[in-house]
């Protein structure tokens, strides 16, 4: 991968250093421009956020087949340009203000997405929010306690958990990213034990609506597969978030307000289609 920074562009604000999840971009000083550090280049997601979140267009990420580079101007009535526009300019978010979303806000949100698809219309997500930005710090806590152990096994999971380690060691919180809130996708333990991907599924498609209609309030949001496998597998985590009765975690995902807007959508790959 390779990222391109434009020198009469670049303000060196470091935004693309502080955005990039894997934490590969070093910023700018006196003589270099923002590079990825040397060696770090087959940890790159080619997510394209150092690219989308610059404030002065500066860089590009070159690695995407798909050279379109758009910008994000506006939202609006839903024809099908804008709708596109507002999807493809979703982004995961990880980089948070601590202000607290209002309840009433998230329950807007959640008024949307009951509306989204389940399985047989069986609408059996239920959802745990954690809206203590404390908790939500200690959980991350707990997380990386337990990447700790997995770091020093045996497990093929050990080497990025080191790595997870090392980064939340230096003060960056790679678990929940400062997001001030959590939204636990829940089901009925009975439920996922007789049906399974049948019904968890839902889970995701309807945290996926909350990620989409969140976006609509200015709230960004990400997913948290560290802390949901953490959850299943350090029972004192899952004793601490003390679910309701009966009722197992099938998702999770990050939320708040974003620090930093994105300003261009970034490179996708192409659609694989086969038609018949
Ligand atoms: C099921 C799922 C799990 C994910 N888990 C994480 C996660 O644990 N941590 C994280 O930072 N991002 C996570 N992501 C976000 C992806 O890294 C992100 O969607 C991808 O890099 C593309 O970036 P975009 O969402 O901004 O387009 C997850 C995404 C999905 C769909
Ligand atoms: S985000 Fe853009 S302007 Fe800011 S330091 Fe990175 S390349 Fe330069
Ligand atoms: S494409 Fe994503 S992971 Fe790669 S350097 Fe840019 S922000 Fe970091």
């Amino acid at each position: 991968m390779n990222i391109n920074v434009d020198s009469d562009l670049c303000s060196q604000c470091g935004v693309c250093s502080k955005v990039c999840p894997m934490g590969i971009i070093d910023p700018a000083d006196e003589v270099q421009l923002p590079r990825v550090h040397e060696g770090m280049d087959a940890v790159c997601l080619s997510c394209g956020h150092c690219e989308a979140f610059c404030p002065s267009g500066a860089l590009t990420f070159t690695d995407m087949g798909d050279k379109t580079h758009e910008s994000v101007i506006s939202k609006g009535a839903i024809s099908p340009e804008n709708l596109g526009l507002f999807l493809k300019s979703r982004r995961s978010i990880r980089t948070y203000k601590p202000t607290e979303v209002p309840y009433a806000t998230i329950e807007s949100i959640l008024d949307i997405v009951r509306y989204a698809p389940s399985g047989g219309n069986s609408q059996l997500v239920e959802w745990l929010v954690i809206h203590d930005p404390r908790v939500v710090r200690n959980i991350a806590e707990q997380t990386i306690d337990w990447e700790r152990e997995v770091a020093k096994s045996s497990l093929p999971m050990a080497p990025r958990a080191s790595a997870m380690v090392a980064a939340w060691d230096k003060g960056t919180d790679v678990i929940c990213r400062g997001a001030p809130h959590i939204i636990l996708a829940l089901m009925a333990e009975d439920k996922v034990m007789a049906m399974g991907d049948v019904i968890t599924g839902d889970a995701i498609i309807a945290l996926t609506h909350f990620e989409i209609a969140a976006q609509a309030f200015g709230i960004g949001a990400c997913w948290a597969r560290v802390l949901l496998i953490a959850s299943q597998n350090r029972s004192s985590l899952l004793e601490y978030l003390n679910l309701p009765e009966g009722r197992r975690i099938v998702n999770a995902m990050l939320f708040g307000y974003p620090q930093y807007a994105p300003q261009f959508i970034p490179r996708r790959n192409p659609p694989h289609v086969t038609w018949r």
